[in-house]
């Protein structure tokens, strides 16, 4: 597909990137508050310079996918690590080239930070995104473990 690009995400996208979020199996608002807070945490995110988020737009009008990145010190390493939190497209236009539209730019990204390496986490149930990271030269290389408080 190539009337894709691929920009980073300004406030107006807010209400399509928690869209986006939501559909990934993200929390939804359980309250008007919620929506206001979930609004102002992508706005913090936008702007803080250790963290990015860019968007997938189809024919210069809507956004189709996104990808959120965070730089991360490690304490045995001179050079940062970049932790991908999200990665999605819209289930319409999978399979068409643009998650990985999107991965190229991450790594882009990655390289101009002089990062060492890329990391991400994907849920056991994933089958197809474990298989599409794989396809893009992703290695498992460990598990995850999370205890809910
Ligand atoms: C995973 C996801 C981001 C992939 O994006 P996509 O736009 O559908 O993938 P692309 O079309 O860019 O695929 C890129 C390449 O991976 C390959 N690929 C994609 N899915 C694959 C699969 N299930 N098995 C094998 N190869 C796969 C494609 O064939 C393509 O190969 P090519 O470059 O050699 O032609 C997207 O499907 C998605 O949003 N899924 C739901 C949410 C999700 O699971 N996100 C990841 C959370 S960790």
């Amino acid at each position: 597909m190539t009337n894709v690009t691929i920009r980073e995400a300004t406030d107006k996208d807010i209400p399509i990137i928690l869209g986006l979020l939501y559909e990934l199996g993200r929390p939804k608002p359980q309250q008007d508050s919620d929506v206001d807070s979930f609004r102002k945490l992508v706005k913090t995110y936008i702007q803080e310079s250790d963290k990015k988020l860019l968007v997938a737009i189809l024919d210069d009008m809507k956004i189709v996918g996104m990808i959120s990145m965070m730089l991360l010190p490690r304490l045995n390493r001179d050079t940062l690590e970049m932790y991908v939190p999200e990665l999605i497209v819209l289930e319409k236009y999978q399979g068409k080239g643009i998650g990985k539209k999107l991965i190229n730019s991450c790594i882009t990204f990655a390289i101009e930070k002089k990062c060492h390496r890329i990391r991400l986490e994907s849920g056991n149930q994933r089958k197809e995104s474990h298989k599409f990271y794989k396809h893009l030269g992703f290695e498992q290389s460990s598990l995850s473990f999370t205890k809910n408080l």
